[in-house]
């Protein structure tokens, strides 16, 4: 985890890569010889990650992006209002921070004044993103933290603060499974005073087909994606994955709302990953396990607010019904 000071020109930034890559090799070897195999999500946003990533927000099929906007769009000023005073807004894997603006907006307009705390485990993207807002707005004092989530809130705790709006948004809750996301809400919970606000976007049900064309586009970027991770290893752990030999799989599983996502070898193979020191088998058609995104309905939300003991005081949908906007605080 490291700070970045509030940027004017060129930032220096130690991301402590040497342990960064020891969990990212071990990881990748216990998963690759667990059965079935998987691969951790958090892989996935490496600076060619991030990048692909951004473009899957822009493409016409993946609608999560605009309908949070939207939505944003639409809540943005009753958001501001709720604060007396010129709000901490701390983001969880803030990305290019692209919906945040909207928020960001409301919040200068309404205080003249914020502090931002973007966190994201890509160097590359904060950097970007933390000149962009500087620049942008004078008001905004950004301090960016690099690492995960956890990192960034344990930092947090130690300077305690009130009056802050946490941000987490993109659906990113839909990545853990439902227990997952109940325990890791207890867990923000925890750091929540009173007068602080956790705002929290989730993908909704609804038509299966919708859900399936989100992460199967036509412009092959998803598969893009998520081959990626293959490709981070051949890159970072010395791995000679041929990523023309296995194909991006996401299928939406409708009783269980969730969308299940797979790279499947497409023959059989044996992959060298020579800093591991190991050869990966793979059967033909065997699949590694990269990612799940749950959907929920209302009624599945409600029940997550009350599992992790907070109180849902605003539940919004933006126009089409599509994407929720939820805003919860300590009981
Ligand atoms: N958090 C995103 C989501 O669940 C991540 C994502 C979008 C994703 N498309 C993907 C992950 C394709 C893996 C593969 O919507």
């Amino acid at each position: 985890m490291t700070p970045l000071q509030t940027l004017s020109g060129a930032l220096e930034v130690d991301t402590d890569c040497g342990r960064d890559l020891k969990a990212f090799a071990r990881d990748v070897h216990s998963g690759l010889f667990s059965n079935p195999k998987r691969l951790s999500c958090r892989y996935f946003y490496d600076a060619e990650g991030s990048l692909l990533f951004e473009r899957i927000c822009r493409l016409p099929e993946y609608y999560p992006t605009e309908a949070e906007k939207m939505a944003l769009e639409e809540h943005s000023s009753e958001i501001a209002d709720l604060y007396p005073a010129p709000p901490t807004v701390v983001e969880l894997g803030s990305g290019s921070s692209y919906k945040t603006r909207v928020l960001l907006d409301s919040i200068l307009s309404r205080h003249g004044s914020a502090r931002y705390v973007p966190i994201d485990i890509s160097p590359s993207i904060l950097r970007q993103t933390a000149q962009d807002l500087t620049a942008r707005y004078s008001g905004l004092r950004v301090t960016p933290l690099i690492g995960e989530y956890e990192e960034g809130l344990g930092r947090l705790e130690k300077e305690p603060g009130t009056g802050r709006l946490f941000l987490w948004l993109g659906s990113s809750i839909g990545n853990l499974d439902r227990d997952e996301a109940s325990r890791f809400l207890l867990r923000l919970r925890a750091g929540l005073t009173p007068s602080d606000r956790l705002l929290v976007g989730i993908d909704l049900r609804k038509d299966p087909d919708v859900i399936a064309a989100a992460y199967n586009d036509s412009l092959g970027v998803t598969s893009r994606f998520n081959l990626n991770i293959l490709s981070r290893i051949n890159r970072e752990l010395r791995g000679d994955f041929d990523t023309n030999t296995f194909r991006h799989q996401a299928i939406y599983e409708e009783a269980e709302g969730r969308v299940r996502m797979y790279l499947v070898s497409m023959r059989e193979q044996s992959v060298p990953i020579v800093d591991l020191g190991v050869e990966i088998p793979f059967r033909a058609g065997e699949a590694i396990h990269t990612e799940d995104s749950y959907k929920y309905s209302p009624a599945e939300i409600h029940a997550l607010a009350a599992n992790a003991d907070l109180v849902l005081s605003r539940h919004w949908l933006d126009s089409g019904g599509r994407f929720s906007l939820n805003l919860f605080s300590r009981r």
